[in-house]
């Protein structure tokens, strides 16, 4: 079934490269007017002028997602002209910080790399959702998504564990926050993705992304495509009765 978020208008985080940039392409593809919003501004920039050739309206907002700010900010770009309230969010800026391309034990973590981290990872989601729910809930109507990691549910080799920590109170904060909104008719879902080829991935190596390829049933990695897909169909009414879960896309790694 074809995914249309015609007339629709979205916010997505760290929208600046990677699985971010591709989900605002895939939204604006389906139809959707997107807010990109990342720290990097290359990066933004990049992502404005390929949405624009999709012909779509497209705002970029250089924002920190880890500071409390933002909330006014995404406010400022719902009264942006010819944009207006935001009905879709995707939560996915997200760090994973590494050391020579190796994550740091958990005695070896700093306290401020620890905060850092969640301030990102987990306290950013809380704060786009406290920006967009008060609108959504007002208009009856909305639905986000919150781009987890299958690090949240199962031992990592490649993330520490303020990364780990984070992404399993992501699932957590999408089920409780799913419950809360969904008698306003807006849902909330989660991806955990598998390990997919971006900046992110890179960071380890190739010989460590080859170990995982091996260990994940379908043969390969993913790529942000296959994030983006699952993320348009979640937003869409193609997934009307779908709240509070936490889908992995991950080709079978952790069967
Ligand atoms: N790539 C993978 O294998 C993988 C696997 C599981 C989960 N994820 C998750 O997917 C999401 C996207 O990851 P990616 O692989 O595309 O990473 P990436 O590093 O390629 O992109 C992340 C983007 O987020 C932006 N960003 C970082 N901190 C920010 C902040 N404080 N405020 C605003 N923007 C910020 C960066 O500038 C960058 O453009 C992350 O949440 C990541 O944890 C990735």
């Amino acid at each position: 079934m074809e995914c249309s978020l015609a007339g629709r208008r979205a916010l997505v985080t760290g929208a600046g490269s990677g699985i971010g940039r591709a989900i605002a392409m895939e939204l604006a593809a389906s139809g959707a007017d997107v807010c990109v919003l990342d720290l990097d501004e290359a990066g933004l920039q990049e992502t404005v002028v390929a949405i624009e050739k999709l012909g779509r309206l497209v705002v970029p907002l250089r924002h920190d997602t880890g500071c409390d700010s933002v909330i006014g900010a995404v406010r400022k770009v719902e009264l942006t002209p010819g944009f207006g309230n935001i009905d879709l969010l995707v939560n996915n800026a997200g760090i994973s910080p590494k050391v020579g391309g190796r994550k740091r034990m958990c005695w070896e973590t700093p306290p401020d790399e620890w905060r850092k981290v969640v301030d990102v990872n987990l306290n950013g989601y809380f704060y786009l959702m406290s920006a967009v729910l008060p609108g959504m809930i007002e208009r009856r109507k909305g639905a986000i998504v919150n781009i987890s990691s299958m690090a949240a549910h199962r031992f990592s080799i490649v993330a520490g564990v303020h990364y780990c920590a984070s992404k399993s109170a992501v699932v957590g904060l999408t089920r409780q926050v799913a419950g809360e909104v969904a008698p306003y008719g807006i849902r909330v879902n989660c991806i955990s993705p598998g390990r997919i080829e971006t900046g992110m991935a890179a960071e380890v190596g190739a010989a460590m992304n080859e170990e995982i390829r091996q260990a994940t049933p379908i043969g390969r990695l993913g790529i942000p495509d296959d994030i983006a897909q699952t993320a348009c169909f979640l937003l869409s009414e193609n997934a009307g009765f779908i709240t509070g879960q936490t889908l992995a896309v991950a080709g079978g790694r952790g069967l």
